[in-house]
């Protein structure tokens, strides 16, 4: 089964890890200071703070940024669930807007929309690796006073008009998953240029304790401890850091690999009917390629995306699907409408995601392309006949 993520390791993040272990120093340690250095001066932002998760990180930038319960916050609903659940853990109010058809990035237009007295946040999500429109949504948050928070778990390596995703809004989410473009096992990070977000991060994902953990343990803070706030045990570990630094260092081969596979993907899908991968944003950008994610043209054929995708996988190709909208989700339902959703809703029926990895072969490529070349042919609807090129015109 070529399967739709895997991650790349060498034998250095082994090494890495091996030494870590012999090291005696396994939680939060000089390890993971170090892979924080390194990524805050990768991203060029004054602080980089690693966390369990992803989600923890997030959990952490949204509270960090003084979201209080009721608050609300505008996020998009084509996203992993964790983008929204934080905000229900802070106690906020997710507003779904809805995307860009080409990009299924949020719209900018359709957040400005929904802003009202009690918004507080945009959180928009770099889907794919494609950056989000930044200068405006940075426009919208100065303009209403709301915080930018930014869900970049797809964007490590990213930049925006020359600007590194991570060092533009309030506070950036990344996260390290094993089928991201940086691993760390799981993990993650926020990063940010304020030093107050900085220093909540830093309280809250380590019990609510005004001292860090590596001085605590390391012998260097004093004996005793004080807890000034409910924090949580979301801090991130020097196994984790050891995988990281190693990662860190081969991400822009890696960030490469995946571009010049994404290019393959293009140019041969171009060639095929009904089917088609997501667009490019109309300003300068360099986007991660973290998944590669194709548009089928369902009323041209007489399977939906749910069959696609199961046929995929019965030929041995672990197709993907990013994502079931959040507002489709039983949760969610309640608390969208989803007739101002139509871009996400109609997406629901067209998405699938195909393998996309840096140790994929040349050929897995042509393997995917042909696979998915032959269903869709199989599976035509008669009289749609038609050229490529044709399947996204939503
Ligand atoms: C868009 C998005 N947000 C948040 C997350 C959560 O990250 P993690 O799995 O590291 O908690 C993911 C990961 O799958 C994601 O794809």
């Amino acid at each position: 089964m070529l399967p739709y993520a895997r991650p790349s390791i060498t034998d250095d993040e082994i090494a890495e890890v091996e030494a870590c272990l012999r090291s005696g120093w396994l939680a939060t340690g000089p390890r993971a200071g170090r892979f924080e250095q390194l990524l805050a001066s990768r991203l060029g932002v004054r602080h980089a703070l690693g966390a369990s998760t992803g989600t923890a990180a997030l959990h952490l930038a949204v509270l960090a940024c003084g979201i209080r319960p009721g608050d609300e916050v505008v996020t998009t609903p084509m996203t992993w669930v964790s983008t929204a659940n934080v905000l229900l853990h802070a106690g906020a109010v997710p507003v779904f807007a809805d995307v860009e058809p080409a990009t299924l990035n949020l719209d900018p237009a359709r957040v400005a929309e929904v802003l009202g007295p009690r918004t507080r946040a945009i959180l928009p999500v770099h889907f794919a690796g494609q950056p989000c429109d930044e200068d405006a949504f940075l426009d919208l948050a100065r303009g209403h006073g709301l915080f930018l928070v930014e869900d970049a778990a797809h964007a490590l390596g990213a930049s925006y008009k020359g600007r590194p995703i991570g060092a533009i809004a309030d506070a950036t989410m990344f996260s390290f998953h094993p089928a991201k473009n940086l691993t760390t096992g799981e993990g993650g990070a926020v990063t940010t240029d304020s030093d107050e977000i900085a220093e909540r991060v830093k309280l809250l994902r380590f019990h609510g304790i005004a001292q860090t953990p590596e001085s605590r343990f390391g012998g260097r803070g004093p004996v005793a401890y004080d807890v000034v706030e409910a924090g949580f045990k979301y801090n991130f570990s020097d196994i984790q850091a050891a995988i990281g630094i190693h990662q860190l260092a081969r991400l822009d081969e890696m960030n490469r690999r995946r571009a010049e596979l994404a290019r393959a993907y293009r140019e041969r899908l171009a060639a095929v009917p009904h089917v088609e991968p997501l667009g490019d944003a109309a300003y300068e950008h360099v986007h991660a390629w973290h998944i590669l994610v194709a548009s089928i043209e369902p009323d041209a054929l007489t399977i939906g995306r749910d069959e696609v995708i199961g046929l995929l996988r019965a030929a041995g190709i672990g197709a993907g699907l990013h994502f079931v909208p959040l507002h489709l989700q039983t949760l969610y339902k309640p608390m969208a409408d989803a007739s101002k959703l139509p871009v996400a809703t109609e997406a629901n029926r067209r998405i699938l995601t195909l393998p996309l990895f840096p140790d994929m072969a040349d050929s897995d490529v042509d393997r995917v392309v042909d696979a998915l070349a032959g269903i869709l042919r199989a599976h035509v609807r008669r009289g749609a006949e038609r050229p490529a090129g044709a399947a996204a015109a939503s």
